[in-house]
């Protein structure tokens, strides 16, 4: 709703502003990590398939933290499935690093908070630390590691009449990484500053628009939001942008649906794909009229959704 774009401190992952979620219930990360003296070395599977030494030693570095963190040198396996196309907007560092997150925690009986395993899953992409929560949440960007986590927004239950339609333009990988995106937006853009005097102001009246479940309020603020954060790419050095021709076709869609009283607003992280912030009640009338200029098989529903679920725990034997 609000983007996190841009970090004060790279290796800690602290952002530059405070950002605003909405975990939700489709595109997910199903993970398993088994630790072990049998294993010479770490390894990653993801969606079956081993990774390159690229992808594992990334998983590694996080997987370091761990074991720092329990007094541990033992390698692990990492078998993670993405319930999300990997790298194309889409979020699947969130739900990755947040599953990843929980899942060595069970692991190693870490018995970390919420909020501890908040700032652990901040450490692997710093959006993860939102999606260890359901429903709204809030990254405080902190100062250090110790205060930068995420926590609920109250909401009384909101969240729950909302509805996200993904409107799938690419699930490709996209060519610039939003770690990359984002640093390169910091280091060169001219609109940064733009973005960073304007984002609080955005936040606040996000959420005061969920205090008041004021749907219309919340949808402006969103749009208006991802559209500045676009911007900021446009006058990066060298100049680079997410968006794709059908991302705009969709953007016109959801501009033109709204003109017909049918209250809808976009959104858009790193990668070309377009999300539809409705009211549960408008799905139908909305997917109608999306279904004219795109196909079903690229249109999602997705709800409010929980955030960290231990699905099992396999004590050693
Ligand atoms: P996205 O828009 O999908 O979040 P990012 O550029 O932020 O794209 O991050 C993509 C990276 O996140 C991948 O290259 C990989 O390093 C990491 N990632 C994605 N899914 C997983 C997973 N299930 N387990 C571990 N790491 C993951
Ligand atoms: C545009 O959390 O993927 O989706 O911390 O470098 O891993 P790293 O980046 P990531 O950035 C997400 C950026 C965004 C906006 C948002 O999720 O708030
Ligand atoms: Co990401």
């Amino acid at each position: 709703m609000i983007k996190y774009w841009g970090k004060e401190n790279k290796e800690l992952i602290i952002p530059m502003n405070n950002s605003l979620s909405l975990t939700l219930d489709a595109f997910y990360t199903e993970t398993m990590v088994t630790f072990s003296k049998d294993y010479l070395a770490d390894s990653f599977y993801l969606d079956g398939q081993q990774q390159d030494e690229k992808a594992t030693k990334k998983v590694s570095r996080f997987l370091d933290l761990v074991r720092q963190k329990a007094n541990c040198s033992l390698f692990a396996s990492v078998e993670s499935h993405n319930f999300v196309p990997t790298a194309a907007g889409l979020a699947s560092s969130a739900s990755g690093l947040a599953a990843l997150a929980g899942a060595c925690n069970e692991a190693l009986t870490l018995d970390l908070s919420p909020s501890a395993l908040s700032r652990l899953a901040r450490r692997g992409s710093g959006s993860a630390c939102r999606s260890i929560f359901g429903g709204f949440v809030e990254w405080e960007k902190g100062s250090d590691d110790a205060s930068s986590q995420a926590v609920p927004i109250l909401s009384d239950h909101w969240e729950e009449e909302l509805a996200m339609i993904f409107i799938l333009i690419d699930d490709q990988q996209k060519e610039v990484s939003s770690r990359d995106g984002m640093e390169r937006t910091v280091e060169t853009s001219a609109f940064y500053d733009g973005w960073l005097s304007s984002v609080n102001d955005d936040l606040k009246e996000a959420k005061a628009a969920i205090a008041d479940k004021n749907f219309q309020a919340l949808g402006a603020v969103a749009e208006a939001n991802a559209l500045k954060m676009h911007g900021t790419t446009l006058a990066a050095n060298p100049p680079f942008t997410y968006w794709s021709p059908d991302s705009l076709k969709a953007m016109n869609l959801v501009r033109h649906i709204r003109q017909t009283g049918v209250p809808c607003y976009f959104t858009m992280d790193a990668g070309p794909n377009v999300k539809v912030l409705c009211q549960k009640s408008e799905v139908p009338a909305i997917m109608a009229t999306l279904e004219t200029q795109f196909s079903k098989d690229r249109l999602t529903c997705a709800y409010s959704g929980p955030g960290l679920t231990i699905l099992e725990t396999e004590v050693n034997k």
